[in-house]
Order: C-alpha cells, then structure tokens, then sequence
C-alpha cells in the first residue's frame, strides 16, 4: 500500500523576540497574567519578512533534511491566511524560490490555524491517489501583521513563524494513516480577520488595516471542544487507544487548552509536545515547527505514532496520524 510518508522537516522564525515584559510597554498587561493564562513567554516578531521569504527557508531546510532536490518535488502546498499578496499564492513564489521546476501545481489553502493539517490531508490524497510523488507542504503566518498591537486581548497571544514538511510515496506501514479536516462556518465570528496581505502597505495604501478579532472565552471552549472530539475521531478511525499515541503535536494556542485536551484523552505531560512559550501562537506553523523541533530533540523514533491535531477560525478543526 501506498502511503505518504514525512522524509524531512524544516521551520524558520524570524530573529526578533518579543518578550511579555516588553508587551508590558505596548500594552496594560503583564508577565504574570500572560504566563498565568496562556503558558506564552515571548514570541517571534517578522521585521522585513515576508510570509514566502520565511515559508522558503523552512522548506529549504525540509528539503535538504529529506535529501530532496528542489526538482524532484512533484506538488507545492502552503497553507497560510497572511500570504504576501492575494495573488499570486505564497506557493508560486515559494516555487520561484527554490526553483522548483516549471509546470508544477503550486497554490495556497485557508483554514487559520488547522492550515497545516488541512494541507497534509490534500497532500495525502494527491499521494496515494497516484497524482505526486514528493509534495512540499509548508504551513506559514506572519500574524503580527494582522494584530491590533492596541488590543491587550489578542497581541500577547500570536507569534510569527514557519514549518514545513517533505511528503514521499513509500509502501509500507510508516507514513501518515489518516486525516480529517472539518468546519463549522456558523462560528466564524468567534475568530476572524476582515481582510489583508502580509506585505506593509504604504502611508497612502488603500487597504484597510485587518485586525484580528477574537472571543477569546467562546474561541477557548471551542478549541477544547473540536480538539478533544478530533483526537477521539483520528484513534476510533485506527483502532487505536491514546496509550499507543507516543506523542501528540497540538496546535500551540494556550497551554490550558493544551492541558484540558491533555487530561481528556488521560495523556501523561510528557507526551505532549508543547513549545508555545518561546513562540506562541503561529496559526498554521504551530504544527510544523513544533514538530521540527520534536524531531531535531530526538523525540520521534521510527514507527511511533504521533498525533497531531489543531483548530483555528472558520471555525476549522482537524487531526492527522502519522506512524513515525
Ligand atoms: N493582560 C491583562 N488582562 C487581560 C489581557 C491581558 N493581555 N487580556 C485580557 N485581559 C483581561 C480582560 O480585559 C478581562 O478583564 P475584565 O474581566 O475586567 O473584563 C479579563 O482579562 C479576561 O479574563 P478571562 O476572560 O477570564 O480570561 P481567560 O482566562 O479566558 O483568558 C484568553 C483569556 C484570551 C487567554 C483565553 O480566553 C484564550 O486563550 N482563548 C483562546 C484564544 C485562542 O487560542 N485563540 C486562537 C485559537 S487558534
């Protein structure tokens, strides 16, 4: 049986840290009351960076760590909602960048942050259709561009930043075992951005400044909610039961929502990878760079099963399973 299996990873985020003690400056909060309730301690700022020019350095890395050339990819999928432009699609560019040969389908999906996952689904049906052969999937925002940094209830939660994976076709039982993506478009007003593109419009620009904006109670209690109801979906499909999850990858939004998912599926602490609190929430490279990290700590072995699973505005939620 033909499955898509992740050969490398790759993540990038940008050299500037914004630390909580430095938002207690910008805004009336305060260390304490960010850790207390989000587990976040800093996060990455893009200066000058665009969403592809970082989406390209997590995939150049993703590349090389699958001793993948460029042309030998067969399929680009970014899942972002701050590409650099409306269009063309962060892909195209990516494309361009790494030189990707010519004639290859390459375009962007919208799920916020269960992008990522959203994007391995589409990537594992390409493969085990027969369709690609070696897929670049990358999962990138850049939401500072989109925070209103004068709304203390959203700008300590986000972060920028990038991940990417390389996908092959490979028999065997090793590879991604499952996906499910859903969506419940009723909710959309709990977690939305009016409008935008990443790049700085001029003093002049036309554009209207697309803040994000957030119920941040009613987003919480729908994170936990579709996260706990997709973890039990991705086990019951596989016969499987959380004791034979090795590690689960969630979607770095809040370290209680985070530990409510924890305690639902009766996981021990030290199967959930978390790194929120050097990065907070980067939307759709939450999942990629967290498992990039997992993967450089040596904390996947060969055939372990890892369970990633995310949720973000639309509302979309979703779980891949992956024999390591
Ligand atoms: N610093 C200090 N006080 C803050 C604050 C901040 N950064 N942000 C909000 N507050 C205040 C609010 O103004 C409010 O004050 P009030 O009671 O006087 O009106 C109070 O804190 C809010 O308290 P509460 O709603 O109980 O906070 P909470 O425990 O629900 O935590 C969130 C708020 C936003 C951290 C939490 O709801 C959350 O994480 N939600 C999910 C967000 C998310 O993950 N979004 C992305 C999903 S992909």
């Amino acid at each position: 049986m033909i499955r898509a299996r992740i050969e490398g990873t790759g993540s990038y985020v940008p050299q500037r840290v914004l630390t909580n003690q430095e938002l207690e400056g910008i805004v009336d909060t305060s260390d304490d009351w960010i850790t207390t309730r989000t587990g976040i301690r800093e996060r990455r700022i893009a200066d000058k960076d665009t969403t592809s020019g970082i989406a390209t350095k997590a995939a150049k890395m993703a590349l090389k760590d699958a001793s993948v050339s460029p042309n030998e990819i067969d399929l680009i999928i970014v899942a972002t909602v701050t590409p650099d432009m409306f269009f063309p699609s962060t892909a195209c560019f990516v494309q361009s960048n790494l030189g990707i040969k010519k004639g290859v389908p390459a375009f962007d999906i919208s799920a916020a942050c269960s992008g990522f996952l959203y994007a391995l689904d589409i990537a594992d049906r390409y493969v085990r259709s027969g369709a690609s052969k070696k897929v670049l999937v990358i999962g990138v925002d850049l939401f500072s561009r989109i925070i209103d940094w004068k709304d203390r209830n959203t700008c300590v939660l986000f972060g920028d930043g990038a991940g990417a994976v390389v996908l092959s076709a490979k028999k065997g039982k090793r590879g991604i075992l499952s996906t499910h993506i859903h969506s419940d478009g009723d909710y959309w007003k709990i977690l939305y951005a009016p409008s935008g593109i990443s790049q700085k419009q001029s003093a002049k620009g036309s554009i209207e400044h697309p803040y994000l904006k957030m119920q941040g109670n009613e987003t919480f209690k729908a994170a936990v909610r579709t996260m706990g109801k997709a973890c039990m979906e991705a086990l019951r499909y596989n016969g499987a039961s959380a004791e034979d999850i090795a590690l689960l990858i969630p979607h770095q939004a809040n370290q209680r929502i985070i530990k409510a998912i924890q305690e639902r599926l009766g996981l021990p602490e030290d199967k959930i990878y978390t790194n929120l609190e050097r990065y907070g929430n980067t939307s759709a490279g939450s999942i990629p760079l967290a498992l990039d990290e997992a993967v450089r700590n040596g904390r996947l072995r060969r055939n372990d099963l890892i369970l990633f699973v995310a949720f973000g505005g639309g509302l979309t939620w979703a779980s891949a399973l992956v024999r390591w």
